[in-house]
């Protein structure tokens, strides 16, 4: 098996990228402006020429997109931003693979498709994206499942570990401070890193039973609210003695209060200890 991580400089990419040599796969990794491994291979996603020559040289058995702009802020300010990352290398990968590709590509897709009002979200919910961010995203998937049969949409949400921004700074938080102030009415479902590897690992393994669907959900088997998953990362760090407040969220227009998600796929009971515990160490 060959594997394809295009934005494997990124937070998910790069542990994409490590589980699969850590595994004996053969992988391929790419970057845009970050070359943290030298064997990285640099590729601009929106450049159709540069794509198209990446791949006449080269052929994957799995090809996972990894590179976006998640950057919600940065996308509601432009449409045309959140389209040039989060669409364009969609259009561009199609068009370099051609109808008859055997390659498989896995597009990493986001909460973000929904409207966060109600939560628990499953593959079969209806979407209706608020932000850019989100309607690209969904713009991203759509293409995919029309024009590539060979295509999986995996969505995923507030994934942590090591090296994410939020969960770094949460870790830190808890360790470091006296007390750190969470909103108590904005809900997600954290996914640990090291699921999600699992998870993607599995979908490239052949004869499993995620292939059945094109559409599939990967998250921690939790709601929190974003004050009751700070309580519960602090319990998992016995040493620390910071107190967690809860606030509230002020409503806005933007305002995704429930983003979280199921799967009906995939049953992940109870495996969110040992996962996060391991993010801690
Ligand atoms: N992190 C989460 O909690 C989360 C939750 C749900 C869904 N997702 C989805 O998961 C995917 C990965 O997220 P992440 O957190 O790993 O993102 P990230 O850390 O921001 O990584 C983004 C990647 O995109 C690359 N990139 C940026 N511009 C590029 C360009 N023009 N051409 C090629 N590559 C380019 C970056 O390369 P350089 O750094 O080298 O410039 C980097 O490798 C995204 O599709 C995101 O929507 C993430």
């Amino acid at each position: 098996m060959k594997v394809l991580v295009l934005g494997a400089s990124g937070f998910i990419g790069n542990y994409l990228y490590d589980s699969f040599l850590q595994d004996g796969v053969v992988v391929d990794g790419t970057y845009f402006t970050r070359k943290i491994k030298p064997e990285y291979i640099q590729l601009d996603l929106t450049n159709m020429t540069e794509v198209s020559s990446f791949f006449k040289e080269r052929t994957y058995d799995f090809i996972i997109l990894a590179a976006a702009n998640k950057n919600v802020k940065q996308c509601e300010d432009s449409y045309d931003i959140a389209y040039k990352l989060n669409v364009l290398p969609v259009e561009h990968l199609l068009n370099s693979l051609g109808p008859s590709s055997s390659s498989t590509i896995i597009f990493m897709s986001s909460d973000y498709v929904f409207d966060g009002t109600k939560g628990n979200y499953s593959e079969t919910s209806d979407t209706n994206p608020q932000t850019n961010y989100g309607k690209t995203k969904l713009l991203a998937e759509e293409l995919l499942l029309k024009n590539a049969s060979n295509s999986f949409i995996v969505r995923t949400s507030a994934v942590m570990g090591k090296g994410g921004v939020f969960f770094d700074w949460l870790v830190g938080e808890i360790r470091n401070t006296e007390n750190v102030t969470m909103f108590d009415n904005i809900f997600f479902t954290p996914t640990p890193i090291s699921y999600l590897a699992s998870m993607l690992k599995k979908l490239c393994s052949s004869n499993n039973e995620l292939k059945n669907t094109r559409v599939l959900h990967v998250v921690g088997g939790r709601k929190f609210s974003r004050y009751e998953f700070a309580k519960y990362i602090k319990e998992l760090i016995p040493s620390s003695s910071c107190e967690v407040i809860a606030e509230k969220a002020q409503e806005s227009q933007f305002m995704q209060k429930d983003l979280s998600m199921v799967s009906v796929k995939l049953n992940s009971d109870n495996y969110e200890d040992e996962y996060f515990k391991r993010e801690l160490v």
